[in-house]
């Protein structure tokens, strides 16, 4: 990835959904805490849940693959929480805060979850941002790996 179609992307891009997947096997390559954690969980398998019939029926894939038609990329997948990774998964974006997002990285809102968390998905019980969101986590192991690298704590 060179600085100079980093520059090009940020002046010609115009929507987050405009950017390419990379694909979770990318992520996995320097998150492989977050992989493993998001590969155990059910987003990792969502479209297993329907039957072949229901796998071509446009109406259960917006929930339970949405990426697959533009991006190839099936289930719900790293980026589809996170944006496409085109941009943003050279290791010094990913270093810099401010840059990662101009480049596309997304941060997940509860909005986002409820997207697809709504009424007309099939759980009898509302959808608790709070409680979901320790199901999903795939960020501690990870953080504390960080922590532990840093001898000297830094403010962050
Ligand atoms: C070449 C290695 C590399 C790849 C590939 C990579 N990342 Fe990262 N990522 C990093 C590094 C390094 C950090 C910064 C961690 C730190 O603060 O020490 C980071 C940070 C992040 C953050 C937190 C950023 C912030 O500022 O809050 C998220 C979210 C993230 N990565 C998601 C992803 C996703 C999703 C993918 C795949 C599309 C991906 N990364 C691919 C290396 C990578
Ligand atoms: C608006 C988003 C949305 C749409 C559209 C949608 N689903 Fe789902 N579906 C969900 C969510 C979210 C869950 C998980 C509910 C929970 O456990 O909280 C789910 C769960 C399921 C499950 C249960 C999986 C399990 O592990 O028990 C099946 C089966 C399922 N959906 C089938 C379908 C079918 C068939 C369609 C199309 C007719 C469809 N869904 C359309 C969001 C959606
Ligand atoms: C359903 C949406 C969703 C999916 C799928 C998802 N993430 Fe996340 N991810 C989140 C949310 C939400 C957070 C932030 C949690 C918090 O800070 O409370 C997060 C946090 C992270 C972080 C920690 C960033 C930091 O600040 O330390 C990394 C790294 C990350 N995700 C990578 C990945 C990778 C890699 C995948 C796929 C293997 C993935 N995520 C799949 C929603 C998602
Ligand atoms: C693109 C749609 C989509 C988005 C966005 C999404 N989910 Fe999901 N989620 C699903 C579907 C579909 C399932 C059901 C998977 C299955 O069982 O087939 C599910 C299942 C779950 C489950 C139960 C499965 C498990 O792993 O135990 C939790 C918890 C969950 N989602 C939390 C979240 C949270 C928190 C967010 C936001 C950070 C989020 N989801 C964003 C579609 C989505």
């Amino acid at each position: 990835m060179r600085a100079g179609l980093l520059a090009l992307s940020l002046l010609c891009g115009s929507t987050a959904a405009a950017y390419g997947f990379v694909g979770p096997e990318s992520c996995k390559a320097c998150h492989p805490e977050a992989y493993q954690k998001w590969k155990q969980a059910k987003h990792s398998r969502a479209k297993d849940s329907l039957s072949p019939a229901q796998q071509k029926d446009a109406r259960c894939l917006t929930c339970h693959s949405p990426d697959e038609a533009d991006q190839q990329v099936p289930h719900v997948s790293c980026e589809t929480c996170h944006g496409g990774g085109q941009y943003y998964s050279a290791r010094y974006v990913m270093r810099d805060p401010e840059l990662v997002r101009l480049a596309g990285l997304a941060d997940p809102s509860e909005k986002a979850c409820r997207t697809c968390h709504d009424a007309s998905s099939p759980s009898l019980k509302a959808f608790d941002f709070v409680e979901k969101l320790k199901l999903i986590d795939h960020w501690s192991a990870e953080r504390e790996r960080r922590k532990a690298a840093r001898p000297t704590p830094k403010k962050k």
